[in-house]
């Protein structure tokens, strides 16, 4: 049988990892930017999260939601310390997507609406609710199609007011990521965050914050959505939720009410699940990573402006993005074979940096120095071609 080939993919194959490293097969060694689309939040392999993950899988690494977990219980306690939501309540599931299918649908439960208000270059995930909210046609299935969903420019808040004068009454929810990641690290402005805040309460609409990429620390703060000071009445959350383990959620206000039966999945907040996300917010919390992607974040920011030609280099924390000139089109390319280092993309040009939150100042000097190699190399051979 052959894999169903939807993956453009770079001939390399992974045996190894430690913190910001990866080794191939062949023993080369890899400095990981990227994580694996941002998925690597406390660093590869931690030991703490290897032996939380393996202590649990000798005790015991499933049962169904039918009986009391509770891990997960411990782990809605801490999130919600980590995350100054203490008082939301959690719901597991496995993705990111999942995490948005329920969040929509938990939305239109509450108010019996149906529209939701999406924005220009979102990416919510790819089942059919999550599909519909993301701005990309070429994605959407026949029978992902829907009107229900109003797609409004990013950052416009007038567009934003003009729509709920509109049909604010008939608007479910509004979801949009605090830094929209595939859509080339765009942040939402912390004034048309607070407008969106402001106009859901106004009109009864349901606030999600996507924070499946954004959020877990990477910006920064806990959610990227914390820096203009707003509180979602749903946090969703994934990648780096699980250091690599499959496990999502979302955080719900108090005001949405739970009922049996609303929500629900098999595999959702397992014991080995659980395991893997309580050793993540552990280790957030005792190496303090957040502070780190603060920091870390800042000084490679720092760094990549001081490299000519580089274009609007951007971001929050450890959620980096730069534009490349269209002779320097390879770099991406380049820095992974060349100078064995993994990093992101974002159509058409733009490099995207999704390191994990413990990255150190010497992991980025070495960046910085095999990038302006790179850099003049390209250079070199483009004035060739001139
Ligand atoms: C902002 C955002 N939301 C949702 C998703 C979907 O997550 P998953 O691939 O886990 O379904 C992604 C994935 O890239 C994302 O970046």
């Amino acid at each position: 049988m052959n894999l169903f080939d939807v993956y453009p993919i770079n001939d390399i194959t992974i045996v190894k990892a430690k913190g910001s490293y990866v080794w191939d097969n062949e023993g080369q060694q890899y400095l990981d930017l990227y994580g694996g689309h941002a998925v690597i939040s406390i660093g590869h392999t931690h030991p703490h999260y290897v032996n939380r993950v393996t202590d649990q899988l000798n005790k015991v690494g499933f049962y169904s939601n039918s009986i009391r977990i509770p891990l997960q219980q411990e782990l809605a306690a801490k999130l919600g310390k980590v995350s100054g939501r203490g008082d939301y309540s959690l719901f597991l599931c496995n993705s990111g997507a999942e995490a948005n299918e329920n969040a929509l649908k938990l939305a239109s439960f509450h108010n019996g609406r149906k529209k939701v208000v999406a924005f220009s270059k979102s990416f919510h995930g790819r089942t059919s609710l999550a599909v519909a909210v993301t701005d990309n046609p070429s994605i959407v299935a026949p029978i992902n199609q829907t009107d229900n969903v109003i797609f409004l420019p990013f950052n416009d808040e007038a567009a934003l007011e003009a729509c709920f004068q509109q049909q604010g009454k008939e608007i479910s929810s509004v979801i949009v990521e605090g830094i929209q990641g595939v859509g080339g690290i765009r942040e939402a402005s912390a004034t048309f965050l607070q407008k969106i805040s402001q106009l859901c309460k106004e009109y009864g609409a349901v606030f999600i914050a996507d924070s499946v990429q954004c959020g877990y620390g990477r910006s920064g703060k806990f959610f990227s959505h914390d820096h203009a000071g707003v509180d979602a009445d749903i946090y969703t959350m994934a990648k780096g939720m699980g250091n690599g383990f499959p496990v999502a959620g979302i955080i719900i206000a108090p005001h949405l009410k739970p009922k049996h039966g609303l929500l629900g999945t098999t595999f959702g907040g397992n014991h080995l699940a659980c395991a893997a996300a309580l050793a993540v917010l552990e280790v957030i919390e005792q190496e303090r990573l957040i502070a780190n992607a603060a920091e870390a974040g800042s000084y490679l920011i720092a760094q990549l402006k001081k490299i000519p030609g580089l274009q609007n280099v951007r971001g929050k924390g450890l959620m980096i993005g730069f534009d490349v000139p269209e002779p320097w089109k390879d770099l991406k390319k380049n820095l992974l074979f060349n100078q064995h280092i993994f990093t992101g993309e974002a159509k058409p040009n733009t490099i995207r940096l999704l390191p994990s939150l413990a990255l150190r100042k010497k992991d980025v000097d070495a960046f910085i120095e095999s990038l302006e190699e790179e850099i003049h190399v390209l250079e070199g051979a483009a004035r060739v071609t001139e």
